[in-house]
């Protein structure tokens, strides 16, 4: 079977081609994102989403965007430069990897003392290793992840933290995946993750597509199905950790932790080295992205809450490290008390 490829270069090179994951699990549809507008509207709508796939498509987006602009002379070529990478880095607060890799090809652009042709070039060469990075990194947690899937695991899961979230396997279902590949059974509860439903429409897709067993249960269930015997570990991703350990994660994650505390079942965290943060110390030095109202009041385009209520949208939430059984990175499996620095 094809891999799924959330993000990649177009046959050309000259956009960023995405499947568009508003439109999933009814239509499979891949969309070649070139200007400005085209990748920040993609960002902001979220038809490439999750925390690595958003830093990979905007260091590659911040190349196509600037294609038009390489004949311009070095300083005016510059100053768009910047402004396209603020623009970029600003779409999503709460992803860490977004600035990451802005960061990354700011600094590329800094080494590279030459003509804007020159710099364009070299900042494909750092989008396309930004890309193959985040590729080796899902593999490498897909790897170290094993220790927490027995044999006939049932694993809990919380949004969509699989391939179509990164440029590779995925983060909390990379395990999932290079466990089904060698051939040990695991099965996995897919929270459907309201509002915008990532676990009912795009977990069970990619889950289900690769012939992973999946179902899917409301947000509300989890604790229940805990409580029930029905879950052996809960694997999520993260959207930052920071230097203590706490980790943002799609809103839901935290009252998942809790419930796992309580009945004992392990709560893993699985993210790339990029998803970390050292230079805050805490959660709460993170910034919670808060979402428009419409994205609660209906639902598929049905209005679903009472008509005069008022509507709280935060699209983040933040797990304390005393609640993380462990965080899995490319680099390792870490344990509490967690401490991570740059
Ligand atoms: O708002 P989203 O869909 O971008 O939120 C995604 C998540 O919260 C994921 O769990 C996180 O980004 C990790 S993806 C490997």
């Amino acid at each position: 079977m094809e891999p799924i490829r959330a993000v990649q270069w177009s046959p050309g090179g000259d956009a960023v081609r995405i499947i568009d994951q508003r439109r999933l699990p009814g239509e499979f549809i891949e969309r070649d994102l070139r200007s400005l507008h085209d990748v920040c509207d993609a960002i902001a709508t979220l038809a490439v989403r999750g925390a690595p796939a958003i830093g990979v498509a905007a260091a590659m987006g911040l190349v196509t965007s600037l294609q038009d602009f390489r004949s311009d002379d070095r300083h005016a070529f510059a100053i768009m430069l910047e402004s396209h990478a603020r623009a970029l880095a600003a779409m999503r607060p709460t992803a860490v990897n977004l600035a990451w890799a802005i960061g990354r090809m700011r600094q590329r652009a800094a080494a590279t003392k030459a003509a804007p042709q020159n710099v364009l070039a070299a900042l494909r060469v750092e989008a396309t290793a930004i890309l193959d990075e985040d590729r080796a990194m899902c593999e490498a947690i897909g790897r170290h992840g094993q220790r927490f899937l027995p044999s006939g695991a049932r694993v809990l899961t919380h949004c969509n933290a699989g391939a179509l979230a990164t440029a590779g396997i995925g983060t909390a279902l990379a395990p999932v995946y290079v466990a089904h590949a060698a051939g040990r059974s695991v099965s996995v509860l897919a929270g459907e993750t309201r509002p915008l439903l990532q676990g009912a429409r795009l977990t069970a897709w990619e889950l289900s597509r690769a012939g992973i067993p999946v179902q899917v249960i409301t947000d509300g269930m989890g604790a229940s199905a805990m409580q029930n015997g029905a879950v052996d570990v809960v694997i999520v991703g993260a959207d930052r950790i920071a230097a203590n350990g706490d980790v943002a994660n799609k809103i839901g994650t935290y009252s998942l932790a809790v419930a796992a505390h309580h009945h004992n079942i392990p709560f893993v965290v699985c993210a790339p080295s990029s998803t970390i943060d050292p230079r805050t110390a805490n959660g709460g030095g993170i910034v919670v992205e808060m979402r428009h109202e419409a994205e609660v009041r209906s639902l598929a385009g049905v209005p679903v809450a009472a008509h005069g209520a008022g509507i709280w949208n935060p699209a983040f939430d933040i797990t304390p490290a005393a609640l993380i059984t462990a965080i899995v990175t490319d680099h390792g499996v870490r344990l509490p008390p967690y401490s991570f620095t740059s």
